[in-house]
């Protein structure tokens, strides 16, 4: 597995990021410090959504890394849509930095503003213009602009107006969650795809299935590590382990190579043992293209 990918705007994006979906303020400080002062992480991805970018930020200033050797990665949240650079720049307050290296589309759903429902005044592909517009006019800003949970139809639509190109499409993989039609485009387009939940997300039964377990014996290694791996080994693509506990932020850095028959065995398992951990079901929403997403 190589240790950085290459965005299509040049950048250096690391292959192993910290996810903090989930991580709460109180520990995800912690958890942000640690990875970054004493394991060597460079790449963190948070989001508006999240409710963490000042605990996030906090975490960044406390491991006392500097900003410049850090890639970081947040979102504009769906209640958002309609004031894209307000968002823009309430994150980066939060976060208490000059600029971010990725700014993604959290999801292609614009949303009321409690989040009750879908906002059908807005299209989400304007919300793309505005992003690319933002990202043109304030380049000391947004290094980078992406989408994230993009189906294939949704990045068709996307890619036949977009004057940017994302340079990354953030979604949902695993071993239950394949996606190989996006990961494919994404490959064929130049745009980087970033891996959360690789894991599976809390209490997933990825940690405990058999095949995982037999690669992870085989090789000696958490079948943590076989999950992570198994995204970390596939080209441009980047991977986001979530913890907050050390031991596991530590475990979670030990990438190995895997073969073509070990990926197969892995992919094999969304056959028959199919989940999403991060499943909209925003009531009236029109669905995102993907078929498990209805
Ligand atoms: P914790 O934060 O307490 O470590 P994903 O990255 O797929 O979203 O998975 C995150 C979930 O997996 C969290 O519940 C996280 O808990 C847990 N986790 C992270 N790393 C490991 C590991 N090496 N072994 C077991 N569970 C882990």
């Amino acid at each position: 597995a190589s240790t950085s990918v290459t965005l299509n705007t040049g950048a250096v994006m690391p292959t192993l990021g910290l996810g903090t979906w989930k991580s709460k303020p109180g520990e995800v400080e912690k958890a942000v410090e640690y990875a970054l002062k004493e394991e060597g992480y460079t790449h963190i991805d948070t989001a508006a959504a999240y409710e963490n970018e000042k605990e996030v930020g906090e975490g960044i200033k406390m491991s006392g890394v500097d900003r410049s050797k850090i890639f970081l990665t947040t979102k504009l949240n769906n209640n958002d849509h309609k004031d894209v650079l307000g968002a823009l720049l309430l994150s980066l307050r939060k976060l208490d930095t000059p600029y971010i290296d990725l700014w993604l589309m959290h999801w292609p759903a614009p949303m009321v503003a409690d989040l009750s429902g879908p906002d059908r005044s807005i299209d989400w592909i304007d919300t793309w213009k505005e992003m690319e517009k933002v990202y043109k006019d304030h380049p000391d800003k947004v290094k980078a602009i992406g989408v994230s949970n993009f189906s294939v139809e949704y990045l068709e639509k996307l890619l036949a107006v977009a004057t940017v190109v994302p340079a990354v499409n953030q979604i949902e993989l695993h071993p239950s969650c394949v996606q190989q039609d996006v990961v494919d485009l994404c490959e064929s387009k130049g745009i980087v795809v970033t891996a959360y939940s690789p894991l599976g997300s809390d209490g997933s039964p990825l940690l405990t299935n058999p095949v995982v377990k037999k690669i992870a014996d085989k090789h000696g290694v958490h079948p943590a590590n076989i999950l992570v791996s198994l995204q970390a080994n596939k080209k441009n693509v980047t991977v986001l382990p979530k913890s907050v506990n050390p031991e596991r932020i530590r475990s979670n850095k030990k990438l190995i190579d895997l073969d073509d028959s070990e990926i197969a065995e892995l992919h094999k398992i969304d056959e028959t043992d199919h989940f999403r951990a991060c499943h909209p079901n925003w009531t009236g929403w029109g669905g995102l293209g993907f078929k498990d997403c209805k």
